[in-house]
Order: structure tokens, then sequence, then C-alpha cells
């Protein structure tokens, strides 16, 4: 059993004198759900469409399932599966056709693609609408089906190119059970998601922004190497509050989370009686302050706005 799924080295990719991707480095290994995590034009679409041997790289080097993404593009193909930004299914076959359709398309006839279609139907639980056309699906079912249509030939890794994007939080909390039973079954995982929540479903994870990685762990040690306290206020007309908070120098980042405010602080510092003066002196009198352990979003918030995005 091969110990990595994925290694890439100094991956690049430029269009023109873009630069989408830029000097890339890590590995996923086997049975791991590993996450990409990144704004809009991070480039996370890119990064997964040359790990699917979809896409040349311009520079650097990897191997995913073992075959170099460079000259074995064909070999990747066949032995994972990917779902794409845009799900690509066709809107005017039914979802048995969908199914039978791309498991022709990975060689797979008779009995065996008999047997792999009632699985995949089982598994994402559309097996009731297995005669309806895809156009005439919600969403939930749609993404179920792309699911599926991805693993009809049993690849040992799945690609899943924000799988989530758009279906309600009901749909996605079932849609990660999925995940998680295929990782169970040995299957490795990677997943691009810009949603903070579901980062922390996975076992480590890359976080990418503007085409460069600038943190890459697990969600529980990407936080532990943040250098701040982090601590939550709540406060009446927070909004207007806002503005003076992020103007007191001895606070690095002020970012709402609900009806909260995050507030991020050099590690050690007296925040409570600092703040407490500052916020008193311009006219607050009533607010909770209490520290809190950071959370993912802290830490994507602080790369972003250290980097100016
Ligand atoms: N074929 C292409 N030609 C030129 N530029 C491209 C091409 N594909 C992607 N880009 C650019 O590369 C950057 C990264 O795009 P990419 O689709 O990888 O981002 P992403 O992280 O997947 O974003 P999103 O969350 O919006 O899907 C973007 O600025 C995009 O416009
Ligand atoms: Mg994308």
């Amino acid at each position: 059993m091969m110990e990595q799924s994925v290694v890439v080295n100094g991956l690049t990719k430029r269009f023109g004198d873009f630069t989408a991707v830029n000097n890339i480095s890590f590995s996923v290994s086997h049975g791991e759900i590993f996450g990409f995590l990144g704004p809009n034009g991070a480039g996370k679409s890119t990064t997964i469409r040359m790990l699917c041997g979809i896409l040349t790289p311009t520079e650097g080097s990897g191997t995913v399932a073992g075959h170099d993404i460079v000259n074995e593009q064909n070999k990747i193909k066949n032995s994972i599966g990917y779902m794409s930004q845009k799900f690509s299914l066709y809107s005017e076959l039914t979802v048995i056709e969908n199914l039978e359709f791309f498991g022709s398309i990975y060689g797979l006839s008779g009995n065996h693609l008999k047997e792999r279609m009632e699985y995949v139907l089982d598994m994402a639980e559309i097996g009731k609408r297995r005669r309806e056309r895809v156009s005439s699906l919600p969403g939930g079912i749609k993404q179920r089906l792309a699911l599926g249509s991805a693993i009809i030939h049993d690849p040992s890794i799945l690609f899943l190119d924000e799988p989530t994007s758009g279906v309600d939080p009901l749909m996605r909390r079932n849609f990660w059970e999925l995940i998680y039973d295929f990782s169970r079954r040995g299957k490795t995982i990677f997943v691009t998601t810009h949603y903070m929540d579901e980062a922390e479903h996975c076992g480590r994870m890359a976080l990418i922004i503007a085409g460069k990685i600038i943190a890459y762990g697990s969600p529980q040690e990407l936080k532990s190497e943040l250098h701040h306290d982090v601590y939550t206020l709540k406060v009446d007309n927070f909004i207007r509050v806002f503005d003076t908070l992020s103007a007191l120098p001895f606070i690095d980042e002020a970012a709402i989370f609900g009806s909260d405010i995050h507030l991020l602080c050099g590690k050690g510092f007296g925040m409570k009686r600092e703040l407490s003066s500052a916020l008193k002196s311009s006219g607050v009198q009533e607010f909770s302050l209490e520290k809190i352990p950071p959370t993912l979003e802290d830490v994507f918030v602080t790369h972003a706005r250290r980097l100016g995005v």
C-alpha cells in the first residue's frame, strides 16, 4: 500500500503573465482527509486540475497515486475520482443514465457496472430517484449524484472541488457524512473549500491565498501556531464600536463573528484592562470580554490581513 497518495514539489501554473499557483509543495497521506482552504481565485481549482491530470503544470513535479503528474496524466485519470466545481452531469439524462455513462467511460460493463451502480445509488441514497432526469432534481441530490459518478469506478483517491458550495447546511452535513464514510473505507480525500467549518473536519489542510500556501498542518497545529490571543467581545451596537476598536494600537485584528467581535492582540497582553479603559473613554460602559481558543477563521483572517487580501 502506498504511504503517500499525493506528493507535489514546487508546483506552479501560469496563465500568460499571471501566476495562478505559485511554487506550492505538500503531500497527502494514504487514507487522509486533506483540506485545501482558500478564498475565491486563490488557485484551488487550478491546483486540483493539475493533480487530476487535466492541466499540465508550468513548473514543478509530483505524483498522484504513484503516477507522474506531467508524464502520466492518463494513468492518473483512471485511478482517481474527480468531482469538479461545476458538477459535470448530463441534465437531459436520468440518474441511472448518468451513472451508466460515467461507468462506461471508466471501462465498466455488464454485471460489474450494475453492481457499482447499485452501490452508488444506495450510498448516495438516491435510488428512489433513479428514473428522474437530472434537470428536475434539487441541488443536494445533484451533488450526491455527482459524487456517485466520481466514485463509480471505485477509485482510491477522491478529489472534490468545493463540493458543497450552494447547498443548504443540512445537505452539507449529510454530504460530509459520506466523505467520512469513504475515509473509513481507506480512501484518500482531497477537498477544496472556502468554508472554515468544513476545514475543521479535515485531518490536515493547506491554506492557500493568491496562489501560495501560507499555512499547512492539522487544524489544531494551525491554531496553536497563531501568535495572538483571541478575545470575544459582546457589546450593544457593535457595528459602531467596530471602527473604534480597529483603530486601537494594541488590537492587531478585529473581525465580526455573528453578533460578537473577535479581537486579536499580542500573546500575554493585558487586553481586559486596556480595552476597558479604551471603551469607557469612548462612552461604552456595557460589554463583556472573554478570552477564547482561536478558531480556524481567526487563523485565516490573520494570514489574509497580513498579506493584504
Ligand atoms: N484558464 C485560465 N486562464 C487564465 N486565468 C485563469 C485560468 N484559470 C484560472 N485562472 C485564474 O487563476 C486564478 C485562480 O483560479 P482558480 O479557479 O484556481 O481559483 P479558485 O481558488 O478555484 O477560486 P474559486 O473559489 O472562485 O473557485 C484566478 O484569478 C483565475 O481567474
Ligand atoms: Mg475553484
